[in-house]
């Protein structure tokens, strides 16, 4: 429930959902294109079996969905969903040779499939939604009778940064977790999970740990750490446009985290949840 009693309406709702659906929208998709199955969805890679179909909700361009494919052979099946066409269309741009896999247009809140997978997955989607129990009911519809659904998503407020960032960032993410739950979104989704799992009735559920550690020896930590850098632009124009932080303050916030990323990060660590169950 929204504590503002006026969101908790029909009406409320959809005004959550409609911020929430423009608050998600990716408009550069770098980092996830960078992604791969093996290293952003390591919980996926271990169960995936050849011969096996498999949903994937939320897919953006297919970096991870296409490493699915070819775990599952030429006997298995994939398709990716994702609301974004733009996205959809570089998925299908990109990976089209591929005949077992398919990408669709369609919202995760009304899909179409029933009884149908062998393994149904969302990787940092649900964070971004604002009825996300209702996306999990979606996804519980379209697996079989005994598949599995594989939840991947993050806890925001246990963000680890070492040393601290510079007090402009901590002002700038304090504000981006606001900016979120304003529009309905759970910051601490992963650490729910479990829950809203045991409420759809799925059975045998697991939670594996899967947290995103990068320290300042590894080549991918620029990358990896810069993220925030990203956020800040991307999403800080917005949140700059619907008066959450002033314009100085976000350009600050963005200028004085890249200084510590090149002078004194040592690690970062996203809390990162994989929550599995049976149907
Ligand atoms: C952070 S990206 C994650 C992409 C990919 N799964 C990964 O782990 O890299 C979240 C994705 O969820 C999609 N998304 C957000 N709301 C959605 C909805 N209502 N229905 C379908 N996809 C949605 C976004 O377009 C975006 O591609």
């Amino acid at each position: 429930m929204n504590p503002n009693p006026d969101l908790n309406s029909g009406q409320g709702q959809n005004q959550l959902q409609n911020s929430a659906e423009q608050r998600a929208v990716l408009t550069n998709s770098g980092i996830i294109d960078a992604r791969s199955l093996e290293q952003s969805h390591k919980r996926l890679a271990e169960i995936i079996q050849p011969g096996m179909t498999v949903l994937d909700v939320g897919c953006g361009t297919g970096a991870i969905t296409h490493g699915i494919v070819d775990m599952v052979g030429s006997e298995g099946m994939v398709i990716g969903i994702d609301n974004n066409p733009d996205l959809i269309e570089k998925a299908c741009q990109n990976y089209s040779h591929i005949s077992n896999l398919r990408f669709e247009v369609r919202d995760i809140y009304s899909l179409p499939y029933e009884n149908q997978f062998d393994i149904v997955t969302s990787a940092r989607v649900l964070q971004w939604l604002s009825s996300p129990f209702a996306a999990l009911e979606q996804m519980t519809q379209s697996a079989k009778i005994g598949g599995r659904i594989l939840v991947l998503d993050y806890n925001h407020e246990k963000m680890d940064w070492k040393p601290e960032v510079p007090d402009s960032m901590r002002v700038f993410y304090t504000a981006f977790l606001k900016w979120r739950s304003d529009a309905g979104m759970d910051n601490a989704i992963a650490d729910h999970l479990k829950e809203m799992f045991e409420a759809v009735g799925l059975q045998n559920i697991q939670v594996t740990p899967q947290h995103e550690l990068v320290e300042h020896h590894q080549p991918n930590f620029q990358t990896q750490t810069l993220i925030w850098a990203g956020v800040s632009s991307f999403k800080g124009e917005q949140m700059v446009q619907e008066c959450y932080i002033e314009e100085g303050k976000r350009a600050k916030a963005e200028h004085d985290y890249r200084k510590w990323v090149e002078e004194e990060a040592k690690s970062q660590c996203m809390y990162l949840l994989s929550v599995e169950g049976i149907k």
